[in-house]
Order: structure tokens, then sequence, then C-alpha cells
């Protein structure tokens, strides 16, 4: 009912328009006085995590991208190895799972059945599992060893958006809770992170009021065919979000690469107006990748694509190249992921609009995928 829908036309949109409020919620609690982690629903003693020598994520879909972002953190952050693996291919590759291997399972439901048995198997090897999921008493929570809440609250629309949000936040606070129990990140670096991710809710409101733009120009692509995505680094798991919930909404042949693959094969792709929405890394920190990816867009535009970037407000080096400028807010590196999916979700859910398609409930896809 339109109640529900919080005088929103969708779910999705007020979906959307939680996020600030889901990220905030899901930090909520998780730190003490002093600045440190507690996470006490992390019921796996920190003894064992202390002897973990790897960790291995499994997921589907965009829960999958958010583990694809993990790694990221969890590698920098804990120096310990970490795979990131779909859930359907997991267990049939015969993979190798210790006591020491720490699998961590990501999942909005669940009740995703992939999910589920990749979880399953790594059990039976001895594995400890954590669960990071956002439905109370659900079967992947109640199979794990532990269970670390998303609290995004109800997501009703099947395309996922206020869910990866709170996984990515999660995926963090884990990754600094191995770093802190491990003894490779300690006190204020913890703090300074945990600072940034508080102030990050602000910077995802500030990103919603800016995305009457976003709107308008999906409306202008409403009969394009194709739209290709292009990140590096936590850019390139943001550019396969991007292009799946086109796909999911829109029904367009959509598809996301590491902008360092162009010149292995991708850029045979590009033609005359074909819209590539480009996620620009800071400036500031890594900015070899920047530079890198600016030349990307400059060859890709030399091509004839339409260019679609989203970048820092500050960064000035885009502005020749870009076609339409996207400004997302100055953040850390490994949490930009937080503000640069937020113009990708409004783009997809208008551009289903103006194509007539059915927002919350795409055709062929259910909310939950419990067979598999
Ligand atoms: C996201 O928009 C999808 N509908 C889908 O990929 C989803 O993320 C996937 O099926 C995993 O679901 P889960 O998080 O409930 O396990």
């Amino acid at each position: 009912s339109a109640a529900e829908k919080g005088g929103y036309d969708y779910f999705m949109l007020k979906e959307i328009a939680e996020q600030p409020k889901a990220v905030a919620d899901t930090l909520l609690g998780r730190i003490d006085g002093s600045g440190s982690l507690t996470l006490d629903e992390v019921r796996i003693p920190p003894r064992v995590l202390r002897e973990i020598d790897k960790v291995v994520i499994v997921a589907c879909g965009t829960a999958f991208h958010a583990g694809m972002i993990a790694k990221y953190a969890i590698e920098h952050w804990t120096r310990l190895p970490c795979e990131v693996e779909l859930a359907s291919e997991f267990r049939y590759r015969d993979p190798i799972l210790d006591a020491q291997t720490l699998v961590i399972a990501i999942s909005q439901s669940g009740e995703t059945m992939d999910t589920l048995m990749a979880l399953r198997h790594a059990r039976e090897q001895g594995s400890k599992v954590l669960a990071i999921c956002n439905t109370n008493g659900s079967t992947i929570p109640r199979e794990s060893d532990a269970v670390l809440y998303t609290h995004a609250g109800p997501e009703v629309a099947v395309a996922s958006t206020k869910a990866f949000l709170t996984q990515l936040v999660a995926c963090y606070l884990v990754a600094l809770y191995l770093g802190q129990t491990r003894g490779t990140k300690w006190g204020d670096e913890i703090r300074a992170v945990i600072r940034d991710l508080s102030s990050i809710s602000g910077a995802v409101e500030r990103v919603l009021g800016t995305m009457e733009p976003v709107r308008k120009l999906a409306r202008t692509l409403a009969s394009k065919d194709t739209v290709l995505f292009l990140g590096r680094h936590v850019g390139y798991p943001v550019a396969l979000e991007g292009a799946l919930k086109l796909k999911e909404l829109a029904y367009m042949h959509a598809e996301g690469f590491a902008a360092g693959e162009l010149k292995h094969g991708p850029i045979a792709l590009i033609e005359e107006d074909l819209p590539v929405v480009v996620v620009v890394p800071s400036p500031r920190g890594r900015s070899v990748l920047h530079d890198k990816i600016v030349s990307n867009i400059q060859e890709i535009r030399a091509r004839g694509a339409r260019t679609i970037v989203i970048a820092e407000e500050g960064d000035e080096a885009v502005v020749p190249y870009a076609d339409h400028l996207i400004r997302i807010p100055v953040t850390p590196t490994l949490l930009q992921p937080l503000v640069a999916t937020v113009p990708l979700q409004v783009f997809a859910c208008e551009l289903a609009t103006a194509r007539g398609n059915e927002v919350d409930q795409p055709r062929n896809l259910a909310k939950s995928v419990t067979v598999e």
C-alpha cells in the first residue's frame, strides 16, 4: 500500500532514501567509549580469531559485490589473505578449507540456498563461519558460528540497495575487528576509520540531495540498448553493482569492467554515443590509479563514448573528458563505495521507470532465491 511505501512510488525509492539511517544504525552500539570495537555478537573466541590464516567470503549477486569490496579492507587492515567466491561455485571446486579458515557468508535474506550450501560445506571442513545478515533468525545465521546483523530494516524491493550499503559497513567493522583482535590495527587508526564511517551517513544524505540531474540523464538514455560501467580498485565492484542494477531493473545489456582490462578487449565495444559510466578513485592517496582512469576516460571518449563520470568533489582533472559529471563527497579510498553506489541505484531505478518496468518486482526475479 501507499502507506507502507512511506509516500514514495516504490519501495526501492523508499529504501534508497533510508540508506543514511541504515548505515548509521549498523554502526550503532558497536564502538565503546574508548573507540574500540565491541562486536559481542562475534562469538568466535579471540583465541580462535588470532589463529586464523585465511579469510574466504561467499555470497551471491549484490552481496558478492559487497564481499569483493570487503576483500580490499580485510587484506589492508589485517594482512590476512582473503578470497571471495560466488557461493554457487564454491563447493564444486573442492576449496581448500580447514580450522584456520574464517568463512564469511554475506546474505540479506539469510535464506539464499547457494550461500547456505557453501557455508554448510565450509563447516563440514572444520572452518568457522561468520554470517553477515539482515534478517533476524533466518537460516544462514542459525547455521553459522556467529552473526553480525546489518540493521537496514526490512528490504522489500527485489533490487538490493540499503542492504548493500549496510553489508559494506558490516564488512568494514569485521575487518577492523579482526585487525584489533589480531593486533595489526589498534586504537588510533581504528578510531580514525570509525570517525570516517560515522560521517559517511551524512555524506550519503548529501549525495541523495543531488540526484535530480542523474534522474534527468537516465530519462534521456531510455532507448539505449547497452550501458558499460568501469571502475578500478574498490570502484570495480561498484561498477559491477551498477551493471547488475541496470540488468535487473531496466532489462538493458549492462556490463562492468575493471578499467585496466579495457585495453585487453572491452575497448573494442566502444562506439559512437555508447554510454559508459566511470567510477573515478580519489585523486588523493592512490593518485596513480586516478591518473590511469582519467586516461581511460580520455581514450574511450576519443572513440566516441558518451562518458558519465562519477568523481569526487574538487577533482578537476576529469572535467574536460566528462560529458556528464556526477559529484560525490570526498571520502577515504576504501569507503568510497558507500557514496559511489548511490547514483548508480538512482540511475537504474529511473531508467526502469522511464522504460515502463515494474521497479519493485522485476520480471523473472525473486527477492530471495531459495533453490540452488
Ligand atoms: C540484488 O539486487 C539481487 N536481487 C540479488 O543479486 C541478491 O543480492 C542475491 O540474490 C543475494 O541475496 P541475499 O543477499 O538475500 O543472499
